[in-house]
């Protein structure tokens, strides 16, 4: 099979016929003007707020991947739902799990023996998502069959695409699936696209000098990149790789926290082998903040230091919840900081250093420097941190959340990245959007110094920001009642009440 796709309409035919009859319904439905948004944002802390707007009593369950980049964006859609109208369970492992306290407008389900903590393999990122999907069937069938039978008030379930296994699960209970795919939908096409490059001979042995070359099947993407998403063996990663696709192809519907304007020129090429309802609503943390998802506390002195900083004039450093570096990597990042002479925030997660608790390794010299014009916590609020005008740019690990959230302020990127998703993505924030440069890991101290110089103080930085302030634009105008997210989302609502008026 070639990877070239046609275009193709038959995939939004759907969408389209529910964004017409939602056209013609009352008007009194919730619209995302700017001043509803603002609700929204506070309904996050006042959730009695949003119960009294409250007008459909369809029940959607939500089963999100015990992992930070995964739980925000279901939480937040979780919020997002209930705020149309719909009643929350959230079904959860006992693994990273969510604390229903900051919930009460939820109800929550733990799965009795499902994932825990001292199940897991702490070297293999993987294990958790195969212990999900092989031990954790029995239990989760088991719980959901229970949650259903008491609750038939539900209309459907959403599901992380990674929990693929408890696909057959949902069939066999016969309810509506639809699939959260928590990237975007250009680096889901790539994944989708692995089998492909595999038989173009995308991962021979004597490819290794060619990675620079172009994948012309999926531009802007380079061959490195694409090689860049397997962890562990190639086969292991199409596997599981393969079971996310197959399942997400049957799903009810397909939703991504994304903007479509990002995604255009990569649609057309995904709806042709996905041809089920796609809802592209995001940016999530624009109708609710992640901050109670958190699953680590959120240090706020971050913010207070922020504030006594010159407007623009900080770097925000931050490799998500799950890359780890090693000590030589540590050392050079000290030593490009340190010769950058930037101020920056550093979020230093326990565990980021490979072997070591926390700041240990730190160099005594460098301790010198962050007193003089750094600041180091173990965990930041993140989304308030980007949109702190004192922030001039952001050097990520490129997870997809973490890009969403620096777009939606207008934040310049550095781009390094580490495996998964991240590659690819780092790919488009640079080569497409052009919203950042690039930082391959493995640091070295000149090049961490020259990037940092370059978003910070250079034109070439000042034009990417003036860019990425544009995007910003966007995203606001697509969350505007008639924006691509809120039609969408009109659409995705109708699509769910739909599934319990038809009795599916
Ligand atoms: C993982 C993968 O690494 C990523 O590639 C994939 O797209 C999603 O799953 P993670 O590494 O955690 O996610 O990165 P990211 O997607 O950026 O999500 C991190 C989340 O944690 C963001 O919502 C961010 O706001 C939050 N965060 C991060 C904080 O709240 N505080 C911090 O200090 C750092």
């Amino acid at each position: 099979m070639a990877a070239s796709y046609v275009d193709s309409t038959t995939f939004y035919n759907h969408s389209r016929f529910l964004l017409l009859l939602y056209l013609f319904k009352e008007t009194e439905q919730h619209f995302f003007s700017e001043k509803k948004l603002e609700d929204r944002v506070t309904m996050a802390d006042n959730p009695s707020k949003s119960i009294s707007q409250n007008t459909n009593t369809h029940r959607v369950i939500l089963f999100p991947l015990p992992f930070q980049g995964h739980m925000n964006p279901m939480i937040q859609l979780a919020n997002i739902l209930h705020s149309r109208g719909f009643t929350i369970s959230i079904l959860y492992h006992q693994y990273n799990s969510p604390d229903p306290s900051k919930y009460p407008h939820f109800s929550f389900h733990l799965i009795p023996g499902g994932l825990s903590e001292d199940q897991l393999d702490k070297d293999e990122p993987l294990s958790a998502i195969l212990l999900i999907n092989t031990d954790c069937i029995k239990p989760t069938r088991d719980c959901l069959g229970k949650l259903l039978s008491t609750h038939n008030d539900t209309a459907c379930i959403i599901m992380d695409a990674n929990l693929f296994s408890s696909q057959a699960v949902v069939e066999g209970l016969g309810i509506p699936r639809l699939v959260l795919r928590t990237s975007s939908v250009c680096s889901f096409l790539a994944f989708a696209t692995l089998p492909v490059l595999r038989e173009n001979g995308f991962y021979s042995d004597d490819l290794d000098s060619r990675g620079e070359d172009p994948v012309l099947e999926l531009p802007p993407l380079r061959v490195k990149d694409v090689q860049a998403i397997h962890v562990r063996s190639l086969d292991f990663t199409l596997k599981i790789i393969s079971n996310i696709v197959e399942g997400t192809k049957t799903a009810s519907g397909l939703i991504f926290n994304t903007i479509q304007d990002l995604e255009e020129p990569y649609l057309a090429n995904f709806h042709e082998p996905f041809r089920v309802p796609t809802f592209l609503i995001g940016p999530f943390h624009k109708f609710f903040s992640a901050a109670s998802s958190s699953l680590l506390t959120q240090d706020r002195s971050s913010v207070s230091w922020l504030d006594i900083q010159k407007p623009g004039s900080v770097l925000y450093v931050s490799f998500g919840s799950a890359a780890t570096i090693d000590g030589e990597s540590l050392r050079e990042m000290t030593r490009g900081l340190a010769s950058s002479m930037q101020p920056f925030l550093w979020v230093v997660r326990p565990g980021l250093v490979q072997g070591s608790e926390w700041l240990e390794s730190l160099p005594n010299e460098f301790m010198e420097v962050v007193s003089q014009r750094g600041y180091i916590v173990k965990w930041a609020p993140q989304q308030e941190v980007l949109s702190h005008p004192a922030v001039g740019g952001f050097w990520t690990h490129s997870g997809w959340n973490s890009i969403l959230e620096s777009i939606c302020e207008g934040v310049p990127m550095i781009c390094s990245s580490f495996f998964g998703d991240q590659k690819v993505n780092s790919r488009y924030v640079t080569d497409a959007w052009k919203l950042g440069i690039k930082l391959e890991h493995v640091f070295k101290r000149e090049e961490i110094e020259s990037a940092i110089r370059k978003i910070m103080l250079d034109k070439e930085g000042q034009e990417i920001r003036e860019r990425a302030l544009c995007w910003k634009e966007k995203i606001d105008v697509s969350l505007k009642t008639d924006g691509s997210s809120s039609q969408s989302l009109n659409a995705l609502s109708d699509l769910i009440s739909s599934f319990k008026s038809s009795g599916a």
